[in-house]
């Protein structure tokens, strides 16, 4: 008996690089390595050396670097998926966007509009794809509350909320000191900032108002922690949403989202486990999700994979088609909320978006083929 020939189409998979090896960024490393057929992981760059050695390691990867410049430049990659530190995201885009890679960045993709501005500017002369890492539009509940949206189900919306509550712990938040000022607004509240603008299609974020506090570490606030907020944002479609967050939800990692329109309402998201639910002489109960790699981990696989489709789409001179792909426009408009917010919770008073960059249009939605907008 020997084998049959079985023909085998020569899938060329896209050749990604990884900048950043840290929580995140392993965790992309195994969605490309493990989940992602038509995608190698084939470099992994980090200034922190063992971290990169054990994650090459374990995922087999032989290019590995401490210097974000060696996967940029070489000439083997197609794509960089960037999962370093803030203060390197509008860099490190443009050097990789100039070197010709499409780029998938992590949010947010700069810590100003302006040097966001020229690492998007380094990638529409270059004409490389940008993506930014707003997961939840990849989750199935909010993807498909975008698409009742679309639909009209819900009529014009009124009222909008958006939620994220970190999993903590009884000791409460670790190194609260190592936590940058403004971290609620530029890395945790930018995702609700942008699902907002996502489920409010066609309107435009115009004024911000932002309270917030160090509730859970008071002894940090003097450093300039802020771990609970909550924002006001008024659209220009005259929708008034709330976004808010805290540090440390004890019971777990929990994200929800919220539409009200003029015909209805849409509801996503939650820190249920799953749909099991125990009833008890204690009562009734549910486990809950502890971590963001598990609450969103189909999430985050799914946008890399859409990623992969959009570099394969430009690779073939195809139109990159994607449901809800978020790229530059996005990524600065939901910058532009988190620094109004910023603004407004160290001033106390009500920011005009304008005031801090003049919008864009949101990307427009390619819809995959056989299906219509
Ligand atoms: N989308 C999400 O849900 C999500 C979740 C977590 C983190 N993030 C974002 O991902 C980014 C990284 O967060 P993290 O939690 O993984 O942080 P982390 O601290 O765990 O990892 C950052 C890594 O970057 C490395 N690094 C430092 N300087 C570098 C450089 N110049 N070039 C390359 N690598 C460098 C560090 O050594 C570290 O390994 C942040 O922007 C964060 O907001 C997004």
């Amino acid at each position: 008996m020997s084998y049959l020939q079985h023909p085998v189409e020569d899938a060329k998979p896209v050749r990604i690089g990884l900048i950043g090896a840290g929580w995140i960024g392993s965790f992309h490393a195994e969605s490309i390595a493990l989940r992602i057929p038509a995608a190698r992981l084939d470099a992994v760059a980090d200034p922190d050396l063992p971290a990169v050695e054990a994650l090459a390691g374990r995922l087999g990867v032989s290019k590995i670097s401490a210097d974000p410049a060696d996967v940029i430049n070489d000439p083997d990659i197609d794509a960089v998926l960037i999962a370093a530190p803030v203060r390197f995201h509008a860099g490190l885009i443009g050097a990789a966007a100039r070197a010709g890679k499409d780029v998938f960045c992590e949010k947010p993709g700069g810590r100003t509009v302006e040097e966001l501005d020229e690492a998007l500017d380094a990638a529409d002369t270059a004409g490389v794809n940008v993506q930014f890492g707003f997961n939840r539009r990849y989750a199935a509940d909010f993807a498909a509350a975008r698409k009742l949206i679309d639909d009209g189900v819900v009529g014009t919306p009124q009222l909008m909320r958006s939620l994220t509550r970190d999993p903590g712990t009884s000791a409460g938040i670790a190194n609260p000191e190592r936590i940058a000022p403004g971290t609620i607004f530029l890395e945790t509240l930018i995702h609700d900032f942008d699902t907002l603008n996502w489920l409010n299609p066609g309107a435009f974020p115009v004024r911000v108002h932002a309270v917030a506090d160090a509730l859970v570490a008071p002894e940090a606030k003097a450093g300039g922690l802020l771990d609970t907020a909550v924002v006001t944002i008024t659209y220009s479609n005259g929708a008034i949403a709330v976004a808010e967050a805290n540090f440390n939800a004890l019971y777990g990692y929990d994200v929800r989202g919220e539409v009200f329109g003029s015909a209805g309402m849409v509801t996503a998201g939650g820190p249920q486990e799953s749909s099991a639910t125990t009833y008890t002489a204690a009562g009734i109960g549910a486990a809950t999700v502890r971590l963001n790699v598990d609450l969103f981990r189909e999430a985050y696989t799914a946008e890399v994979g859409d990623f992969v489709d959009a570099v394969k789409a430009r690779r073939d001179g195809a139109l990159a088609k994607g449901r809800n792909r978020p790229g530059g426009a996005d990524a600065r408009n939901a910058l532009a909320v988190a620094l109004a917010a910023f603004r407004s919770a160290e001033s106390g008073m009500p920011v005009d978006v304008a005031t801090i960059a003049a919008l864009l249009p949101a990307e427009p939605q390619f819809h995959p083929v056989g299906e219509t907008a």
